[in-house]
């Protein structure tokens, strides 16, 4: 697979009415996660079918698929939040309830980041900068939400706990973090909000998880983001 790969980025509510087979796609998505998480994060928060298939009934419209030649190599999701809620964020099993996403509040201003997997044999092709552009940036655009929060992990720190203290290695010089994952996330306009210990047991990253967001340049306060789901939906058909 080389960086220049053909990759189609789509929203599980687009997929579903085209009628993709609702049942293979979550047996997909079960699989995608695992292949991601599986060496890194333990078992209770690999993904279930029953996991999955809450999420498609809750989230349908903020899930989204990269596909290259028709397989499911990754996934993003998002659920709606205050933005109050978002800072208070203190593990990856509050805020996802337990992977269910039973948190997500259609009324949210903002979105959460919950989920971005790419299955190690697709990694390092950008692929994630795609499912990021498509299912993060042009979906809070399109609803007006304030922006998009989400939990990095940090895992470089491990390697480096000797010689460096979290802040160090997460703040790093100038504002550019010695992270790789965090930098990555920098890169495409998130900044770090702060650093929040116990987000999820992660060896790499020594539980360590690192709240950041990115600001939606075009929100406009004086307009309710529910007069934006149906132009959302359209446009989406329109592009995607
Ligand atoms: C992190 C992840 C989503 C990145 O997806 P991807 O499609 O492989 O990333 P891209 O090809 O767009 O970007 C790769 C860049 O990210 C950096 N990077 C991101 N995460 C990294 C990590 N864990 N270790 C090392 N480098 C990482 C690389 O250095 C590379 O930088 P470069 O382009 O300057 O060489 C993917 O590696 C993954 O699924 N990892 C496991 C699960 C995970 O950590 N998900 C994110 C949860 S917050």
């Amino acid at each position: 697979m080389s960086r220049n790969t053909s990759v189609r980025i789509l929203c599980v509510q687009d997929l579903l009415n085209r009628g993709y087979d609702r049942q293979k796609l979550i047996e997909e998505l079960v699989f995608v996660n695992r292949e991601t998480w599986s060496a890194l994060v333990p078992e209770r928060y690999i993904w279930t079918k029953r996991m999955v298939s809450a999420q498609l009934d809750r989230c349908p419209e903020t899930t989204y698929c990269a596909f290259i030649d028709g397989t499911l190599v990754g996934s993003a999701s998002f659920i709606c939040i205050n933005e109050q809620a978002a800072h208070s964020s203190t593990t990856w099993e509050s805020i996802s309830a337990h992977g269910t996403f039973a948190t997500h509040d259609p009324d949210g201003d903002c979105a959460f980041g919950l989920d971005l997997s790419i299955i190690p044999t697709a990694q390092g092709k950008g692929i994630s900068d795609q499912l990021l552009q498509t299912g993060f940036f042009f979906s809070i655009i399109l609803r007006n939400l304030k922006g998009a929060f989400l939990g990095a992990r940090v895992p470089g720190f491990a390697k480096r706990s000797q010689y460096a203290t979290i802040e160090e290695h997460v703040f790093g010089k100038k504002g550019r973090s010695r992270d790789p994952e965090v930098r990555k996330y920098q890169s495409e306009g998130f900044r770090i909000v702060k650093i929040v210990p116990g987000y999820m047991e992660d060896p790499e990253s020594l539980d360590y998880g690192v709240l950041m967001f990115y600001p939606n340049p075009f929100y406009t306060r004086f307009l309710p983001h529910s007069l934006f789901k149906k132009p959302a939906y359209l446009l989406r058909k329109l592009f995607l």
